[in-house]
């Protein structure tokens, strides 16, 4: 079993999952760098935290999928003998952005199973895995990280699925945190405002607009980095007494105003 705590990291081939476990290979941590399609993108990440002297391993898999997620879970434990820390990242969007006259039961059935079924079903796959190793005394504690989004809450009639399936994520992570906390597993939901990414890519020019406006009292766009640290800093031990906590990377846009 390695010596350092260990991540795994869903959707970390790109954007800010990218930007969460180079992070985490920083603060010293072993990354499972979980991918569906971008190899080379993962496989970059696992290079770039090797050369830097720390251990990554990439792990192929669709969070939607039982068989991927268990098959991914399995390959962490193969490779590093323990996992420390789930970040729940992998996402997509709503597939056409269609409105809420037109959305269909496929694009809702993709979202949910990424965004939602596939992270609640990783997290307790996960923290079983958690139990037994504290149970063993291998690890001494656990956490789980779920990157929600402001959609959450900010109602898209463009994007009905992803933002019904984000707000779930917050009954989720309480959820998770009310039950695991006997555990010794802290859980905290990340909540991301608008972060350049290949997701939202093709709608810079609204965002731009909306941003140079005053979208977000700070008047710029969010990095992945940004929400990186904020994972980082919530799975260290800076929040002992805390847990089922949603922290804003959104450059204060929770914010009502008048
Ligand atoms: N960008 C924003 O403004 C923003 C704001 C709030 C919240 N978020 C949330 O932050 C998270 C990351 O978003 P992002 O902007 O970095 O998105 P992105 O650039 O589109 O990257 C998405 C990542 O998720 C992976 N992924 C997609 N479906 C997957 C699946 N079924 N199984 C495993 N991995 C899967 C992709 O892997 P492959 O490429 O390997 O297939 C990729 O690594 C998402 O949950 C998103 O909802 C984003």
């Amino acid at each position: 079993m390695i010596e350092q705590p260990t991540a795994l990291v869903t959707g970390a081939s790109r954007g800010i999952g990218r930007a969460i476990a180079l992070e985490l290979a920083t603060q010293g941590y072993a990354i499972a760098v979980n991918y569906m399609r971008s190899r080379k993108g993962a496989d970059e990440v696992v290079q770039q935290i090797s050369a830097a002297g720390g251990h990554a391993v990439a792990v192929q898999g669709d969070v939607g999928r039982r068989e991927d997620r268990d098959a991914m879970v399995d390959q962490t434990l193969e490779r590093f003998g323990r996992i420390d820390l789930l970040v729940n990242n992998a996402g997509i969007t709503s597939p056409g952005r269609k409105d809420l006259l037109e959305a269909t039961e496929d694009s809702w059935d993709l979202v949910f199973d990424t965004n939602l079924k596939g992270a609640f079903f990783l997290a307790q796959r996960a923290a079983r895995e958690m139990v037994s190793l504290i149970a063993a005394g291998s690890i001494s504690r656990g956490t789980i990280v779920n990157v929600s989004s402001i959609s959450a809450y900010a109602v898209s009639t463009n994007r009905v699925d992803y933002c019904i399936a984000k707000a779930g994520l917050q009954m989720m992570t309480w959820q998770l945190a009310s039950r695991l906390a006997e555990e010794k597993i802290r859980v905290y939901e990340i909540c991301p405002g608008v972060i350049a990414s290949d997701m939202t890519a093709p709608v810079t020019e609204k965002y731009d607009k909306l941003i140079a406006e005053g979208l977000s009292p700070i008047r710029r766009w969010g990095q992945p980095e940004d929400v990186a640290k904020a994972v980082a800093t919530v799975a260290s031990d800076a929040f002992p007494f805390s847990t089922g906590d949603r922290i804003n990377v959104d450059g204060g846009f929770h914010i009502r105003r008048l």
